[in-house]
């Protein structure tokens, strides 16, 4: 029989950090199998940053303000995105789209969490664009990543009532609070090897 061993994961974060740091309280409380390896950040501003220190996770800024091209930024990511030796990359409000080589480098085990139903409301302000469409259930996606943006198989999803005196915020809110309970699902399937991914589709063992 192979030794079992626990996952390597490496978050990517570009904000506030409250999808990251759900998935460490998950590791921390022993509910995923895992060491979190790393936190990637484009923004040297992040509280995400504050949040890898005090869970003891290395940080690596890679500032994207000081790189002269995208294509510079890219290779940089990739290589601190290598240094992590991670099995698994979770996307926890990387608010950037990644380029075709960091996507195929990863591909099948980078994961992104969306504040919508997916395929409805990809890209950016997925929470205003849902108020303005009008829709009565709104919710969350965890879906891996592909070329396309947030166009990946979807591992988990969860809803919520849009409820009529909504704004963005107070639906946002409400929205982040399923975040916090589907990322770290997802997360704790792929490392336990429970997720069988089939063209489009994703089964749960
Ligand atoms: C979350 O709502 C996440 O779904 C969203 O950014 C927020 C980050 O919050 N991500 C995207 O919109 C990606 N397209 P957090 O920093 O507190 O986790």
């Amino acid at each position: 029989m192979p030794v079992e061993r626990k996952k390597r994961i490496a978050m990517l974060a570009s904000g506030r950090g409250s999808n990251f740091q759900a998935v460490i309280d998950a590791v921390a409380a022993g509910d995923i199998p895992a060491v979190c390896t790393g936190l990637v950040t484009d923004n040297p501003g992040a509280y995400a940053i504050e949040r890898a220190r005090a869970a003891g996770i290395p940080v690596t800024v890679v500032d994207y303000a000081r790189f002269p091209t995208r294509a510079a930024y890219e290779e940089a990511l990739l290589a601190a995105m290598r240094a992590c030796r991670a099995d698994l990359f979770v996307l926890a409000g990387y608010m950037r789209i990644l380029g075709p080589a960091i996507v195929h480098e990863f591909s099948g085990r980078m994961m992104n969490i969306h504040p919508a139903l997916l395929p409805a409301f990809a890209g950016l302000h997925a929470q205003r664009q849902a108020i303005e469409y009008g829709v009565k259930v709104a919710g969350c996606t965890v879906h891996l990543v592909d070329e396309g943006t947030d166009t990946g198989p979807i591992v988990v999803q969860r809803c919520v009532p849009v409820l009529p005196d909504d704004d963005e915020s107070t639906l946002a809110d409400r929205i982040l609070i399923e975040e916090h309970r589907a990322l770290p699902l997802a997360v704790k399937l792929f490392c336990e090897d429970r997720l069988e991914v089939s063209e489009r589709r994703v089964r749960v063992r």
